[in-house]
């Protein structure tokens, strides 16, 4: 079976947001969080580091972004010097979940994306908490259902995930002793755009790769996920950047 970092590599390689939110959402962010020159951000699972990039680049934060796969950390340092801000930003390979960072010292702390990291959405919360400043930001980036699945294709749409509806998600972060302030959801064009992107660039490798000893899997994955989209996916679910403040 294909590595899933090797598949996204393949299905997003035109990427430089690897989630469902457009370029203008992501800037939207950094103005939500009144970003500035002398604050800094730490990004879990930070994948090609637009998101840093474009914050150092229009608001001159400081960053550090953390990615497991270590070609994504490379496209993210090369976007860095092109955008003229790799004197702010630095992106290391490794486990995000074991990154020690001293406590409190970040002003805004995301997760985009990866919300399991932690071992679940509690756990990942809880590394974000620790690592923010009193008053500081937490972005959490992740999928929420709507439109009342059935339980069955709850079921299908979570795979391996546990993603509950709008208020279930605000009940989880209360829990967490967080507050949510504010949210900038996907539209179905934004989630189109990224999902729909995708099946034309495992096309395109296909086209260019009908040899390759992963070919089958790579065109068996797209079209599981490609027809689990339109069956269910493109209704049901949703998916959001969440902005938290610690209670
Ligand atoms: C859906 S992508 C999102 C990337 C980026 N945050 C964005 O929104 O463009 C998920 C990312 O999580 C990374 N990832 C998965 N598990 C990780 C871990 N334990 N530590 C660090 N990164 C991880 C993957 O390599 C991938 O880049």
């Amino acid at each position: 079976m294909v590595d899933v970092h090797r598949y996204h590599e393949i299905s997003e390689s035109t990427h430089r947001i690897m989630n469902p939110l457009a370029p203008e959402q992501v800037v939207l962010l950094g103005e939500i969080c009144g970003l500035g020159h002398d604050q800094r951000q730490l990004d879990l699972a930070s994948g090609k580091g637009e998101m840093l990039c474009q914050l150092a680049s229009r608001h001159g934060i400081a960053g550090v972004g953390i990615d497991v796969f270590f070609p994504y950390t490379t496209v993210a340092t090369a976007r860095a010097d092109e955008l003229g801000v790799s004197h702010l930003l630095e992106f290391l390979e490794g486990d995000a979940a074991t990154y020690a960072s001293e406590p409190a010292s970040f002003d805004v702390v995301s997760c985009i994306g990866a919300s399991w990291i932690g071992g679940g959405l509690a756990g990942t919360l809880d590394l974000m908490v620790r690592a923010v400043r009193g008053g500081g930001w937490l972005l959490m980036g992740k999928p929420y259902v709507q439109n009342d699945p059935s339980p069955a294709v709850h079921e299908q749409l979570c795979e391996g995930g546990d993603f509950v509806d709008l208020a279930g998600t605000l009940v989880r972060f209360e829990d967490a002793g967080l507050d949510l302030v504010e949210m900038v959801l996907a539209t179905e064009e934004t989630w189109d755009r990224y999902a729909a992107s995708q099946w034309l660039n495992v096309a395109q490798w296909l086209d260019e790769h009908a040899h390759d000893p992963d070919a089958a899997d790579v065109r068996a994955i797209r079209d599981h996920l490609r027809r689990s989209y339109l069956a269910h996916g493109r209704h049901h679910l949703g998916w959001g950047v969440f902005v938290l403040r610690c209670r």
